[in-house]
């Protein structure tokens, strides 16, 4: 093949893979009884009634005369985390089987335990097509899990955003009254630092954070920033700041003020918020503060700065100090 038409095959390659497709195992018994497969995103369902479905094995694959020959296969959709089945599927290996969890089905075919969906297949008829064959099958029998699928598009194995963590931005405020710190006490009995709701952009979790709290009888004005890390477990970056209490005729009923180096016993269990109210404890006995910032998931830093705070400009407007140059 000359340079043009290669270049030419790469370029419909790169315009078919564009199709976003799921990801599938197809199945079936060689001549001697052993289980045999493939990785294929060319799976389409075809008819209802009857049930058909097609696949399209290519021509030069080791296993083409079993599949074009077989009156069975079977079609695995793979779920979201098979990603090591595909692959295993797709790459030269002796037997890819070994090791993997899979049961016989109807007429004895190879079954992927944890696919999304499975088909048990009849030989419909076979196309022939160019550099490929489309493998028409009747469907005998389906079952599906409700496991969410694996996703195949651009050359990349992908996940639909259902299945990714959902993610977010948590303020919570470290709030002082006459030197003590505000804890809410949870439904398990633990005490915890208040934390808003979870949101996409931080000024909305901030927003979330204060009315949460006015709203329950705990109006705060939030002054600086305490703490900010992600927490990879739960999937939110979080944004611990130093607030001061409002003044109050009472606090609600589920909140108590505690002197930061006189912490109840039953504390939260939650690692990041431990450490917020144990750092605050430390510097408050020392005197001194510090902001702590995680660097991803690895330990981070606390940088310790001088106190006070000042008004700033609205950086978003047009006449911004960063036009009309730097506020005195
Ligand atoms: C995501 C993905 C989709 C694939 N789709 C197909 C397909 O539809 N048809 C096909 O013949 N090969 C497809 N392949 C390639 C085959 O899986 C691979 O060439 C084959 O397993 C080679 O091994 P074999 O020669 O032992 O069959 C696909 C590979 C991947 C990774």
């Amino acid at each position: 093949m000359d340079e043009a038409a290669l270049a030419r095959k790469k370029a419909l390659r790169q315009a078919f893979s564009a199709f976003a497709t799921g990801v599938t195992v197809v199945t079936a018994r060689d001549a001697g009884g052993r289980p045999v497969g493939f990785t294929a995103n060319s799976f389409t369902s075809v008819s209802l009634d009857p049930p058909l479905l097609l696949v399209c094995p290519g021509k030069t694959s080791s296993n083409f005369a079993t599949f074009s020959m077989a009156d069975h296969f079977a079609v695995n959709i793979l779920s979201a985390g098979q990603q090591e089945v595909s692959h295993r599927f797709a790459t030269p290996v002796t037997n890819r089987f070994a090791g993997l969890a899979w049961h016989a089905g109807p007429e004895g075919l190879p079954l992927i335990d944890g696919a999304a969906a499975t088909f048990a297949c009849v030989r419909h008829q076979l196309v022939d097509a160019g550099d490929h064959v489309i493998l028409i099958g009747e469907v005998l029998d389906s079952m599906t899990t409700g496991a969410e699928p694996l996703v195949f598009s651009r050359g990349r194995y992908r996940e639909l955003a259902s299945t990714m963590p959902e993610g977010g931005i948590r303020v919570g405020v470290v709030a002082l009254h006459e030197g003590r710190v505000l804890l809410r006490r949870t439904a398990e009995g633990t005490w915890e630092l208040p934390l808003g709701p979870v949101q996409p952009l931080f000024g909305h979790a901030r927003n979330g954070c204060e009315t949460e709290l006015a709203k329950a009888g705990a109006a705060v004005t939030i002054t600086h920033p305490y703490s900010i890390y992600d927490d990879g477990e739960k999937g939110e970056s979080r944004f611990f700041f130093m607030a001061e209490l409002e003044p109050f005729a009472a606090l609600p009923a589920d909140m108590a003020l505690f002197a930061p180096d006189d912490l109840p016993p039953d504390l939260t269990r939650d690692p990041g918020m431990r450490d917020v109210l144990l750092r605050h404890g430390r510097e408050h006995r020392k005197g001194r503060y510090g902001v702590y910032v995680a660097r991803g998931q690895a330990p981070g830093s606390v940088s310790h700065m001088t106190g006070g705070s000042e008004r700033w400009p609205d950086i978003f407007q047009p006449d911004s100090y960063l036009r009309e140059g730097m506020p005195k």
